[in-house]
């Protein structure tokens, strides 16, 4: 060693511009201060119930039976045969599982390879807001610029959230390579319509644009509302790349078990991607995700009925404590107004949640890329146990005293 030298370098001279750009995920940040305080944690979105007994032991018997090793790349032929019969069982569409799919860390790891695999620089990327908050840092890692347009909250009696037509349009130009699109939606429980749907679909083939899909809620859905995938539209086939996961619908979000269905020059890109990334997902856990795929109708259909007890319970307790909710059609997350409590910003009043109340939610201004914009939002998840809403709603009744 020199000794002349310094004894550090620079560091901020020297990290990437990129990173710089943004933040710490504030919903992971919310789950560490939920323990540091002992808080109900109703901020990330993880179940704190069981996964089912049968793809637990689907797991426990790929490690026995040692399926160990890395798997193909693109993942488990198994798994992929198992996610191509689903897709064709749910929504009529063939997908070839040897050339139109990718299995991925996650439905995170699925959605950065997408973009990393389509996006150019100067490339524009629409995405509704308020937005799952990886899609601001999927963007500036892919060298995406992104165009927001603007999910209302609803209005007199409704439950909707709406979208301006037109402002969609005008986010669509020249540079527009893809919009993504989460339905049912993280944070606002919104269903993308049919007709919504129509919109999207319009403007995609107007302007030669991908629809990256996220469907990782797909079977969450309450009160009638209805899944529609994007690929299941007119002429949108070979346009579209669909993002999903086992997190949320098995209640194994620690998996790290996500795909991109997509047409086959694109998913060679994706894996081109993803192998260089992260080489595979975790072998056993993909066998164990070929069983879990291969679910009875009723294991969803019960999935949705719980949820729903979990969603109008947790609305129940929001309600009485004095948040003004948002009721979702979908997902597993109620966004609140909470104007009523009189902080000056989201944050803060998230702060005092946890410290003050013991319960823990994620600030508004985490899902739009004007913080401002979600200064009188806070978001509660329900995919939680009864004794954990319980506990919550005990100590929401201390702010209710105050409010
Ligand atoms: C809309 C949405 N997409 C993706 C993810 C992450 O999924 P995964 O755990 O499969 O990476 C989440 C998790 O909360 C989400 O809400």
């Amino acid at each position: 060693m020199n000794p002349a030298a310094p004894s550090q370098i620079s560091a901020s001279a020297k990290l990437s511009a990129k990173a710089a750009q943004f933040t710490e995920s504030v919903i992971r940040e919310m789950t560490r201060l939920a323990m540091a305080h002992n808080a109900v944690n109703l901020s990330q979105g993880f179940p704190d119930f069981a996964a089912p007994e049968e793809i637990k032991a689907a797991a426990r018997d790929a490690i026995s039976r040692d399926i160990n090793q890395y798997a193909i790349t693109w993942g488990a032929k198994s798994l992929r045969n198992a996610i191509a019969e689903k897709f064709v069982r749910q929504h009529g569409i063939e997908i070839d599982p040897e050339r139109e799919i990718t299995v991925c860390c996650g439905s995170t790891e699925a959605m950065i390879s997408a973009m990393m695999a389509i996006i150019n620089p100067g490339d524009e990327v629409v995405v509704f807001e308020p937005f799952y908050e990886n899609y601001g840092p999927d963007a500036i890692l892919s060298g995406a610029s992104p165009r927001f347009v603007r999910l209302q909250p609803p209005r007199n009696g409704s439950d909707e959230w709406t979208f301006d037509a037109d402002e969609l349009a005008r986010a669509f130009g020249e540079k527009t390579k893809a919009i993504i699109l989460n339905t049912p939606n993280n944070p606002t429980g919104k269903v993308f319509t049919r007709a919504e749907f129509e919109t999207v679909r319009e403007l995609c083939i107007r302007h030669n644009a991908f629809l990256i899909t996220d469907e990782i809620y797909e079977h969450m859905l309450y009160d009638g509302a209805r899944h529609i995938s994007g690929g299941s539209l007119d002429g949108m086939r070979e346009r579209t790349i669909t993002i999903n996961a086992l997190s949320k619908t098995y209640s194994v979000t620690g998996w790290r078990v996500g795909w991109a269905i997509a047409p086959p020059e694109v998913t060679s890109a994706i894996r081109k991607v993803h192998d260089f990334l992260t080489v595979g997902a975790a072998a056993p856990l993909q066998e164990a995700g070929a069983v879990a795929l291969r679910s009875p109708d009723a294991y969803y259909t019960q999935l949705a009925s719980e949820y729903l007890q979990r969603r109008d319970r947790l609305l129940g307790i929001l309600s009485s404590a004095g948040f003004r909710c948002f009721k979702p059609r979908g997902a597993y997350y109620i966004m609140t107004d909470i104007s009523n409590f009189g902080f000056a910003d989201d944050v803060g009043f998230a702060r005092y949640l946890v410290k003050e109340i013991g319960v823990a939610a994620v600030p508004g201004s985490s899902f739009y890329h004007d913080p401002a914009d979600g200064a009188q939002q806070l978001r509660f998840t329900f995919c939680k146990k009864e004794s954990t809403l319980a506990a919550a709603e005990q100590r929401l009744a201390k702010l209710r005293a105050r409010s």
